[in-house]
Parts: C-alpha cells; structure tokens; sequence
C-alpha cells in the first residue's frame, strides 16, 4: 500500500497566490465585464531588456550549430555567469566569494523551498510574520512544523517573530531556541528594510548560538537608499552564519525565464549528531548534483547580459519604471488617509486596512467595488491580518487607473 506524505495533511488550505488567482478568476466568470486589475501577486509585467532579449538570440543561434552546441552544463552554473555574478553583485561591493560558492538555479522559490532539505529533520525554525509562504510550507511538508493551531493560526513547533506597524516591522531575535531563521531583506510582503545595525544583531545572534539563517534578498535590485545593506554578506562575520538568495525575476522580468542563485559560503558549519561540524557548501553541492541538471545554456547566457553596460543601465531603468508605479500608489493610499509601508526600497506596499477591516474583508472589498486584486495581508501568517499589499509590477495605466479607482471607494 502505498502511503503518503502525511506531514502534507498539515498544510492549509492552498497555496495563497492560488487561492488568490482562485477568487480573480471566479469572480471574472461571474463578472465578464469587469475590467480587473491585478496588482496580487508579485509578477513583473515589463519585456526582458534588449541586452538580454539579443543574448538569449545569440545563444539559440549557437546552439543551432554543431561546434557550438552544448549538452548537460555544470549542475552548479556557467563560470561565465557565476564570474559576473561575483564581480559585479559582490567584488563591486567589496565581497569576495568563490566560483564554489555561488549555485545558478531556476529560481529563488525553488532554492528557499528546498534548502531545508540538507538541516535536521528536528530543526527548529524560525520565521518573520508576516512570512513568504514558501517558508513554512516547506517545513511543513518536511515534518518540522508540529500541529497547526487554529486559534493562532500558527504552527505549534515553528517560532514566529512578529513584523507590525508597533515594532516599525523590526523583528524581535528569538527568546526561545532556534536552529534555522529565514529573513527577507528588502522584505516581502511589507516591502520594508533593516539597517546595517540591526542586521548586525542578526548576525552576532546566529554566531553565538550556532544558528543558520537563510536570507532571501530576491528584491534587492529595488533598494534606493544608500545606508540599507544590499547583501548579509556586507555584515562581518556573516559568511560563517548566512546562506544568501538572490534572483534575476524581479531584477531582469525573469519571472517566466527563471533564473536565480544562492551563495553558501565555504566557511558556513552546521553540525551532525556528534557535534562534527560539517560545510553547507558541501551539502548543497551534493543536493544540487544529484536532483538538479542546471539552468540552461540560453537561459544562462541571458541572464549574464544583465552585467553588460547596456543590460545595467536597461536594469536600472526597468527598476526605475516599477518604483515609480511603487510611489504612485505609496502617495496615493497615504492621501486617502490609509496608513502606508514599504514602497520605499522595495517593489511592495503594505498597507493598513482601513476601519479596522479583516485582510479578505478589504480584499473582497477592493475586488467587487474597484475590480482590483491585491494580497490580502493575513495571507502571509497572522501578524499580517488587518494589512494588505499591493504590488508595483503592474503597467504604469493599470497602476494609475488602481490609484483613481481606490480614491472612488467609500471606506
Ligand atoms: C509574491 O507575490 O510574493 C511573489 O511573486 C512570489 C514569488 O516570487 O514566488
């Protein structure tokens, strides 16, 4: 008899962004007419920049010859991309890695889903609420979550660190034991930062207790202000603590390209049963080489033309067009008199649901009377209800036409 996963049994409900994308498309059966505007899920809306749309071109091309066609490529990336990769997003920033260190993959969803896999089955975890779903389901399905609570609509062995509006969305560090701490830094949902100091106190927290912490940095094209750190790795100390993500879906439109890639530093230990300290580095190498066969050759070589002089600036300006729209409707919803967050250094707004609204009431709300989907807050873990987020991806028109529609509702 073959039987399941039964840690899957734990999982609730669906996936948000389904259940999301559920209740968008039922309510368009429903009302063919609506002109809705999806401003839900995080999906960019912008073409690939010309740099990499040639690069992708010339790399079909090539592939099209026999001296220049390639079969499987290393589990691990390109030496071409992984060298860009350090020069520009780490050397530039005064970090120095290894081509060992850095992992190319096919996305930032994949490799902070699947990271959990090489830590204990009895590691204690430990999130941000409001957390990126993938997080905690992902330790659900490995076992590590206990039972679900209903009352606190939280999982009984997961330690949650509350992000609100009381403590400036700054998390509190752990006051019980944890093993792994994933943060999100420019964060999603709430699109707000940490400062170097508080970064620091990260850091030193996970030195002295042996801790891992698994920093998702997919967002950090989006970063405008210059004293917000860009990468963990820019604390000292980090590279013996920190395993870093980043992606090319929100940098470069790759969302539907998929590209991404994780750094775990040769220094970073965990440890065995006995107490043996053991490198992650190898692990995820092992891990990756044995379930993962690479990104592909094209993808690849698109992904590198971003570190051109033409794929930056075309970057820069793709970025640019998103913090516009990030602004349009940060200035917006503050001039209904709705309080605002993030926006700022990141391609989210996380705003408060007026008249103390439940997260799906607002969510509901904003679909049947503006035809405008957005995330309803509580979605992202219990520290989120009564917040809801709008995304800045959408195109300059829908984002103007969302403003205008929301200034018309009566709250
Ligand atoms: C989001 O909306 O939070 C993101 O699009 C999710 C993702 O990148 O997987």
């Amino acid at each position: 008899m073959a039987k399941i996963n039964q840690n899957y049994l734990q999982l609730q409900g669906s996936y948000l962004f389904a259940e999301v994308a559920r209740r968008r498309n039922k309510f368009i059966s429903e009302n063919p007419n609506a002109q809705v505007i999806s401003l839900g899920i995080g999906d960019v809306t912008r073409p690939l920049p010309e740099a990499v749309v040639k690069s992708l071109h010339d790399s079909v091309d090539e592939m099209a010859e026999a001296n220049t066609f390639r079969g499987y490529g290393p589990e691990q990336g390109y030496e071409f991309l992984i060298n860009a990769i350090i020069e520009n997003d780490y050397k530039a920033r005064g970090i120095e890695l290894k081509t060992s260190e850095v992992f190319v993959s096919d996305g930032s969803k994949c490799d902070v889903g699947n990271i959990q896999e090489i830590f204990s089955a009895d590691s204690i975890v430990a999130v941000q609420d409001p957390v990126y779903p993938v997080y905690v389901d992902t330790n659900v399905m490995a076992g590590r979550s206990g039972a679900f609570d209903k009352e606190k609509n939280q999982y009984s062995n997961i330690v949650y660190l509350t992000c609100n509006k009381e403590n400036g969305f700054v998390p509190e560090l752990p006051k019980s034991k944890v093993d792994i701490i994933y943060l999100c830094y420019p964060n999603n949902p709430t699109g707000m930062t940490l400062s170097k100091e508080e970064l620091k106190k990260w850091v030193d927290y996970a030195r002295s207790n042996k801790c891992v912490i698994l920093y998702d940095s997919a967002y950090e094209a989006y970063i405008q202000e210059d004293d917000v750190p860009r990468s963990i790795y820019e604390i000292e100390g980090a590279k013996e603590v920190a395993i870093e993500f980043r992606s090319f879906s929100k940098t470069a439109g790759f969302t539907g390209t998929r590209c991404a890639y994780t750094v775990v530093p040769k220094e970073l230990l965990a440890y065995d049963e006995d107490g043996n300290s053991v490198p992650l580095n190898d692990l995820w190498n092992r891990r990756q080489t044995t379930k993962f066969n690479g990104v592909s050759y094209i993808t690849q070589k698109g992904a590198a033309a971003i570190y051109s002089e033409q794929g930056k600036a075309q970057i820069a300006s793709l970025v640019d067009y998103y913090m516009t729209n990030a602004k349009i409707i940060r200035e917006g919803v503050a001039s209904l008199g709705i309080e605002v967050f993030g926006g700022v250094n990141a391609p989210y707004i996380w705003l408060k649901t007026p008249n103390g609204l439940g997260s799906w009431e607002f969510f509901d709300k904003l679909l049947t009377e503006a035809n405008i989907v957005g995330t309803p807050g509580v979605g992202f873990g219990q520290a989120g209800q009564g917040y809801f987020r709008l995304t800045a991806f959408g195109s300059r028109e829908n984002t103007e036409k969302a403003v205008e529609r929301l200034s018309k509702l009566q709250f």
